[in-house]
């Protein structure tokens, strides 16, 4: 192997110097993903609003837990509808987050600390504020600039019925009419997700094009990889035929005509011809799809590198249900012999403490997962704040945010509960996130307890914890192996052992167990009379 190709594949994060040497898979295949929600980890000009000024001073942090690698949620130019998914010029950088001269001295300043950077990109739509849609409202029906969308007549006598049946996935129906430059109204134009957010026509070459423009002005700059949204969500059936169940807000079936068209993989395969000029550069696709083939054919060696498996946010701490979790995640990757990943939360999904119970409890069971997740083979995304252990906030209805709240009609709160800025520091909000007390999102005094601060000096504190965790599998062999083996345990545990030889033990029931032979490297809570009590996991070697 020449000295350059090794180049591209040895991390150079702060992890890991162990087996990856000696091993050729690329960076990303056991790495340790950090996502940063951009408005709310550090707010650098005081407007209460996170901004990648903030997240560069604050790389420390990423240092001290060990982290590989960074995905930012989309920072380009945006009227902010959604919080950057909603994209007005997917080639610069919102002033709201810095602008591109903040973009380039974050970037410059997490590669020299060895921590690659990954951004969201938006291919199934933009902002309703772009300028191709902007022409397209002002265009006639039938001309190039609606064909980048889905412009159509609506149904009825007046056309004053949307053109099918689909829904939002935050509430209402998928389709706005628009008022003609006529005065009068007019056609209907579809968006999957937000009103300000029009999904994009991929059958119009355009699209591709301009896409590929994105994709290499990105990675021309230096980043090291997409995360992509909704990537399985933009080929569209043809003919746009109505659905045939009523949909769920923030879910949706395989089945689902408005997701997961096979048309799609068209789209990927062009899109990997463009990354594969850029060795090292990684994909990962958010892909809601639950049948473990039809989530494969994303991670073909043409398509997707990785894809977002979310079994594990939908799954109780019960120990089969987790056992079942896994194995089909491994499953899944291992039909197209891909590289599993493993996440507990997002920004949509909410956080992992909340959904164990929350509480004492949520944040033990929340501790006992981060080992489980840890010691599985594969790429693992942990969300900014939950290597404190925060919780889901419940926030009063006037601060909320999500446009799921209002086109819910104010049956849904949306996701705003697990956006809350981080807590770094002091004793009362913003805890050192910004300088302005008036935070985009409230944050709750009682996270007096939760600060980075606080945390840095308890030895016995989640973030000490997490730290510990990520630099033993970033340094021990032990973790070696893209396989696992399930070992016999009671009822309400789960034990596996990595092909390095790791033991990972998950107490889920109500009793302590006994331990398997081995020297014990790491336990979520303190053992009682040598066995692992409830709740809590164990890693031995
Ligand atoms: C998935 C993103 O993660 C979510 O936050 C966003 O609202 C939708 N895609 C629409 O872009
Ligand atoms: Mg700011």
């Amino acid at each position: 192997m020449s000295a350059d190709i090794n180049s591209q594949l040895e991390p150079t994060g702060p992890g890991s110097p162990r087996a990856r040497a000696r091993r050729p898979e690329p960076w990303w295949s056991d790495a340790v993903f950090y996502q940063v929600y951009p408005r709310s980890f550090a707010d650098s000009d005081g407007d209460g609003v996170g901004d990648l000024g903030g997240l560069a001073t604050r790389l420390d942090h990423l240092a001290y837990l060990g982290v590989d690698g960074i995905w930012i949620n989309p920072v380009t130019v945006s009227p902010m509808a959604d919080h950057g998914y909603d994209v007005a010029d997917p080639r610069d950088i919102d002033p709201l987050f810095g602008g591109m001269a903040a973009f380039e001295q974050l970037l410059a300043a997490a590669h020299q600390r060895g921590i690659k950077v990954t951004i969201d990109v938006v291919p199934n739509h933009t902002s309703s504020q772009h300028p191709w849609f902007q022409a397209a409202l002002v265009a006639r029906p039938g001309s190039e600039e609606r064909d980048r969308y889905f412009f159509r007549d609506g149904r009825g006598p007046d056309g004053a019925l949307p053109p099918n049946n689909w829904e939002s996935v935050f509430g209402g129906p998928a389709w706005t009419r628009v008022v003609e430059p006529d005065g009068n109204p007019g056609q209907w134009y579809l968006h999957l997700f937000d009103a300000e957010q029009p999904d994009l026509n991929w059958d119009n070459p355009d699209v591709f094009d301009d896409f590929e423009k994105t994709l290499r002005f990105w990675l021309e700059r230096g980043v090291d990889g997409f995360r992509i949204d909704v990537a399985h969500g933009m080929a569209k059936p043809p003919g746009l035929p109505d659905a045939a169940d009523e949909a769920k807000i923030l879910r949706h079936t395989d089945d689902d005509p408005r997701f997961n068209r096979p048309q799609v993989h068209e789209i990927h395969r062009d899109i990997r011809a463009v990354i594969d000029d850029y060795p090292g550069a990684v994909t990962v696709g958010e892909v809601w799809v639950n049948d473990n083939a039809r989530w494969a054919e994303y991670v073909r060696p043409d398509e997707l590198h990785l894809g977002f498996n979310f079994r594990l946010t939908r799954t109780e701490f019960d120990a089969a249900a987790i056992h079942d979790a896994v194995q089909n995640s491994l499953d899944a990757a291992a039909l197209e012999d891909a590289t599993p990943t493993w996440t507990l939360a997002n920004h949509d999904v909410g956080r992992e403490v909340t959904r164990y119970g929350g509480g004492a409890v949520g944040l033990r069971r929340a501790r006992a997962m981060a080992m489980v997740m840890l010691a599985l083979p594969g790429a693992v995304f942990v969300y900014n704040g939950q290597e404190l252990g925060l919780p889901d906030v419940d926030l009063p209805d006037e601060v909320l945010q999500d446009p799921t709240w209002e086109r819910s009609g104010h049956t849904e709160r949306g996701r705003d509960g697990c956006r809350v800025p981080m807590p770094w520091s002091g004793d009362a909000p913003p805890f050192g996130f910004s300088t302005c007390a008036d935070t985009w999102l409230p944050m709750p005094p009682e996270w007096a307890e939760l600060t980075v601060e606080q945390q840095r000096a308890e030895p016995n504190s989640m973030l000490v914890f997490f730290r510990e965790a990520l630099h033993l599998r970033s340094s021990r062999s032990e973790f070696d192996g893209t396989q696992i083996e399930w070992l016999s345990a009671p009822g309400d545990a789960l034990m596996f052992r990595r092909g390095g030889g790791l033991a990972c033990v998950l107490n889920a029931g109500t009793n302590p167990i006994a331990l398997p032979p081995g020297q014990l490297l790491m336990a979520s809570a303190a053992l009682v009379d040598g066995q692992l009590p409830p709740a809590s996991a164990a890693w031995l070697v």
